[in-house]
């Protein structure tokens, strides 16, 4: 693995306002009296990602990451605490450190809403002083990866949540940055324009060595795209591991019932629990076991009848929520 690009040392931000009270009277009062209020958005968030790394960043709704994810990329001034992506504080030097980072949120365009999106790609192509000929070069690479040219015409206004969202990743790239901040990208998408949006975040970090964090609540695409995950909950940091890791720490495991050909002799294979009625249960916590297992049975001709059963991922965030919220009651 590459050099640390990505730090976030300690960060945390705490929103102030202020309530506003109910009522003619109530906003007299609130215009005489505000009521202060303060959120703490990010407690306390420390995690480090490394060159061409995915990260997915995890969490309930509310829990902080999209927060992080702004003070990260230079929109939010964190309240406390550091964020350095290339070794650079990313609010200060906006120029300089915008052009090291592309992001893209999902629930909001970065694009000119009332401007065709290749009107939008130019000033991008401008404001980044990318020359012509490599941004021609890059722009055709981006509209035949995410198949743009059949609506890039279009003003984001008109567009489909997915066609408006690959017109965001498109513009999040032009000036060709090393790390990328993608805040719940596929949300509300369909499963095809998914699935697109998918092979494109893991050929921009597996082709092209770009570091990525992702915030996602699709937990598939996670398994697939992820080399590790940072959880957070209520502002703090409450894993940081491997995908694996956390299956076996928080699952209740996997398991697999095989029925052998009548007569065949059941192989010695390691996660045998037990035999009932010509059915043999295999049983682990480890999923790489498992995976090891059933390419061993599906090489086998005497196999009757196989099922395996894995945990769900979901059900292993929900566990992971469950024991915080337990263990900080
Ligand atoms: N601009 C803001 N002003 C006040 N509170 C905010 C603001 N942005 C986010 N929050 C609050 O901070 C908390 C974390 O929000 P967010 O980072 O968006 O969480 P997530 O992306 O994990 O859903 C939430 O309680 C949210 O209501
Ligand atoms: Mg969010």
């Amino acid at each position: 693995m590459g050099e640390l690009v990505i730090e976030a040392l300690g960060l945390r931000k705490v929103f102030r306002g202020t309530a506003r009270r109910p009522g003619f009277g109530g906003a007299l009062r609130s215009l005489v009296a505000p009521e202060r209020v303060t959120t703490v958005a990010v407690d306390d968030v420390s995690f480090g990602v490394r060159a061409g790394e995915l990260l997915a960043l995890l969490g309930p709704n509310g829990a902080g990451k999209s927060t992080t994810i702004k003070m990260l990329s230079g929109v939010l001034v964190p309240s406390a605490g550091r964020a350095l992506v290339a070794g650079h504080v990313p609010h200060l030097d906006r120029p300089a450190n915008a052009r090291r980072i592309g992001a893209v949120f999902g629930q909001r365009t970065q694009l000119w809403w009332d401007l065709p999106a290749l009107e939008s790609f130019a000033m991008l192509r401008d404001i980044f002083k990318v020359e012509e000929a490599a941004y021609r070069l890059r722009l055709d690479e981006l509209a035949g990866l995410l198949e743009l040219s059949s609506f890039w015409k279009q003003r984001p206004r008109q567009m489909s949540l997915g066609q408006r969202v690959r017109c965001d990743l498109a513009a999040a790239l032009l000036h060709d940055p090393p790390i990328i901040f993608l805040d719940e990208p596929t949300i509300g998408m369909d499963a095809v324009v998914k699935e697109q949006v998918r092979e494109f975040i893991r050929y921009q970090t597996a082709e092209r060595g770009r570091t990525i964090i992702l915030t996602t609540h699709d937990m598939a695409e996670v398994s697939r795209l992820a080399s590790r995950v940072v959880l957070i909950n209520e502002g703090r940091v409450v894993y940081d591991g491997s995908l694996a890791d956390l299956q076996k720490e928080y699952g209740s495991g996997w398991k697999v019932r095989v029925t052998f050909a009548h007569g065949a002799v059941p192989p010695a294979l390691p996660g045998l629990v037990g035999t009932a009625g010509g059915e043999h249960l295999f049983a682990g916590t480890d999923p790489a076991a498992q995976r090891h297992l059933l390419r061993e049975l599906l090489d086998r001709d005497d196999v009757e009848d196989l099922q395996a059963h894995g945990d769900d991922l979901e059900d292993v965030m929900a566990a992971v929520y469950r024991k915080r919220a337990e263990t900080t009651r």
